[in-house]
């Protein structure tokens, strides 16, 4: 059986993934590793980006972790079959449901005066996005043209008790093991499934976790929030929509797209899916200027949530942190290390 399954996919994907794996059997020798094709590579090989083989490979690892898929030249091909609907197809398919990014500042670059941005020192919080429901999954949704002329498009939100209760379990879980406080955001004031959805995290947090603080908070003040004062926060449980907004928000209190790892989670012993939350970089692949540090954390994450060695995610995250003071910097956090030099850094430091 595999325990980790790597899909490097494109651009950048195989150069950071490559380094998270020399990570991973220098911390874990004793694990079983195997690779795929995924993505614009697969589609090249098989015409499809996500073969049935390799999503029953991903299905029966133990953990999966992705690089980035997509580019430019996978942009005419037909929409059901492109690089993105091989992700979306493989988020459904593991039933990956509850997509954990976090965002955490390393004290090395809290000072990013390289960066010529402003991060927020000690930042330490967790989105809990749900990750195969409402808009980007429900329908109907279609393109139409009016009779009296111009168009309309259809989205549709759909939500479910079920769907709501099981990603904000995961939420309240994560609580307990951080500094027990929940903010679930939504917008119930002007969406049914806003309602909805405070309705069962209120009730499930009533039965299930009276222990942990729970607020509400409407969506919109919460990208305020996030911006105003993040450190207020420790875990925020949101919809895919908003999720996928308030966490692009979030990360870039952080540093670099190339730092930031996440984690897309289901029931309890089924396969985790594990990925930098960046793309494929197409205008620095091959180049060996990507920063695998996104890549090597979504590892810790990997080892920490699906393959049970959380002293093993310790002991990468300690690394990262060293190699990190010792002043390893790739380009986009303002230093002129190569991919693989900054993989070398984690490994002396481990
Ligand atoms: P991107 O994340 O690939 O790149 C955005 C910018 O950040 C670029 O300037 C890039 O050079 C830089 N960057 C990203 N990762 C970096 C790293 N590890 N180190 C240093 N710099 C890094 O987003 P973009 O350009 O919008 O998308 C490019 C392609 O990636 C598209 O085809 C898109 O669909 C795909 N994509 C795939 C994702 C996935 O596989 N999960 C997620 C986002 C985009
Ligand atoms: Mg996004």
């Amino acid at each position: 059986m595999t325990d980790l399954l790597l899909l490097p996919g494109d651009g950048i994907g195989p150069e950071v993934t490559a380094q998270a794996r020399r990570v991973a059997e220098a911390v874990a020798p004793d694990l079983s590793i195997a690779e795929a094709l995924f993505g614009g590579c697969s589609f090249d090989a098989h015409g499809t980006p996500l073969t049935d083989e390799v999503l029953a490979a991903a299905r029966s690892a133990r953990a999966v972790l992705m690089g980035a898929v997509g580019g430019p030249q996978w942009a005419g091909a037909p929409r059901d079959r492109r690089p993105e609907a091989g992700l979306l197809n493989l988020r459904a398919g593991m039933e990956v449901y509850a997509n954990l990014r976090p965002a955490l500042c390393f004290p090395a670059l809290a000072d990013a005066s390289s960066l010529k941005r402003h991060l927020v020192e000690g930042l330490d919080f967790m989105i809990v996005r749900e990750l195969t429901g409402g808009i980007y999954f429900g329908s109907p949704r279609f393109i139409e043209d009016l009779p009296g002329g111009g168009r309309r498009a259809v989205d549709t939100q759909v939500y479910t008790t079920a769907e709501i209760e099981r990603v904000a379990r995961v939420a309240f879980q994560l609580a307990r093991g951080r500094r027990n406080l929940v903010h679930s955001a939504e917008k119930s004031n002007v969406m049914d499934s806003g309602l909805l959805w405070r309705q069962v995290v209120t009730d499930l947090h009533a039965r299930e976790f009276p222990d942990v603080r729970l607020e509400h908070i409407l969506a919109d003040n919460a990208a305020m929030q996030i911006v105003r004062d993040p450190r207020q926060f420790d875990v925020m449980v949101t919809d895919n929509l908003f999720g996928d907004i308030l966490s692009d928000a979030a990360a870039q209190l952080t540093g670099s797209l190339g730092m930031l790892p996440s984690a897309a989670l289901g029931d309890a012993g089924r396969p985790g899916l594990y990925e930098p939350i960046h793309g494929s970089a197409p205008d620095i692949a091959g180049q060996g200027l990507a920063n695998p540090l996104a890549s090597i954390l979504s590892l810790e994450m990997a080892f920490r949530w699906s393959l049970g060695r959380p002293e093993t995610a310790d002991r990468i995250l300690a690394a990262v942190v060293r190699a990190l003071d010792n002043g390893a910097r790739t380009r986009d956090l303002g230093g002129d290390l190569t991919t693989v030099q900054m993989g070398d850094a984690v490994l002396v430091a481990l």
